[in-house]
């Protein structure tokens, strides 16, 4: 057997004479005799007295912990759906033919290209697409349903409305009723701000990009010849309408959508602007 040091016995000896001595007893002993009468005033004194003696060690159970609130989101949170895998397997494919339209010019055409940048000037008043804004939209075939014939489109245009203020214009049976000028604020006179091409152009635009015209028969095609032909020829920044041309598009005008005109037709030697009359011949026109 190991020998156990002295002072290590010594030490083990008083502390067992400690334990069962004074002060230990004293100590044990002090709690359950305080906690006797705070417990008999509280409560009625029979049933106080057994609570005294033995008095509850367990600790109160704690209370549950609250779940945290983020616990709580994920548990509550909608699942991926299944019908998201597909989507996500296709995304590759879709980017690869996004990437492939946006590499794509919109149009080579020239016509349609300075059309467009003519119309510029309007877009403001008149949406980007035509929607309208200020100005009555074009889209959607309004802009046919006022004027059904390109060459009323130009005069209206050109004059614009404040000269012709409280008159009716464009078809008068047109869904929604006719219009009357000035009905809905100032569209301003075009006549010292574009030049005759660039009318043709704009109202071009208007109708056959953003009203959805029928660009296929032969004489509307001879017209966007024709403005291809200017372009390339004389080109954009020719002088703006003068006199003459407002009154060749009032002789060409339908005096039923355009007040002033006389619907005489082209004089000798001149073109309606405008799809070309079906035969081919200007002259027909008149
Ligand atoms: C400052 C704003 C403004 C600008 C810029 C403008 N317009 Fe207008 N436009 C109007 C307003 C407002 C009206 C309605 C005027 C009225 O009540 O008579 C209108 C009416 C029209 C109409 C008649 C449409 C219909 O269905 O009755 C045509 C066509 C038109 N504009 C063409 C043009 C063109 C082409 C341009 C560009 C060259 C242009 N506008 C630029 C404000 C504008």
């Amino acid at each position: 057997m190991t020998e156990i040091p002295e002072h290590l016995l010594k030490r083990s000896k008083a502390a067992k004479s400690g334990k069962s001595g004074d002060g230990g007893g004293a100590e044990s002993a002090a709690p359950a005799e305080s906690s006797a009468p705070v417990a008999a005033s509280a409560a009625a004194p029979a049933a106080a007295a057994p609570a005294a003696n033995l008095p509850n060690l367990d600790p109160p159970a704690p209370p549950p912990k609250p779940v945290p609130a983020y616990v709580q989101a994920a548990q509550a949170r909608k699942k991926i759906p299944v019908w998201v895998l597909p989507v996500i397997a296709a995304l590759p494919i879709w980017a690869l033919s996004f990437a492939g339209t946006m590499q794509q010019p919109e149009s080579e055409d020239i016509l349609l290209i300075d059309a467009e940048l003519v119309y510029g000037s309007c877009a403001g008043c008149h949406g980007g697409n035509g929607g309208g804004g200020i100005g009555y939209a074009f889209s959607d075939g309004e802009i046919l349903a006022t004027f059904p014939e390109a060459i009323d489109h130009m005069a209206h245009t050109a004059r614009g409305s404040d000269a012709i203020a409280g008159e009716a214009y464009g078809d008068p049976n047109r869904a929604g009723g006719g219009r009357i000028s000035g009905e809905r604020g100032l569209m301003p006179a075009q006549m010292a701000s574009l030049s005759l091409i660039e009318l043709e152009l704009v109202v071009f635009h208007e109708r056959a990009i953003l009203g959805g015209e029928d660009t296929s028969s032969p004489g509307y095609q001879e017209w966007m010849e024709h403005m291809r032909e200017e372009i390339e020829t004389v080109g954009l920044d020719g002088p703006t309408i003068t006199q003459e041309d407002m009154d060749l598009l009032l002789a060409c005008a339908n005096p039923e959508f355009t007040p002033g005109a006389t619907g005489e037709g082209a004089p000798d030697g001149e073109t309606c602007p405008g799809p070309r009359a079906e035969g081919g011949d200007e002259a027909a026109a008149g």
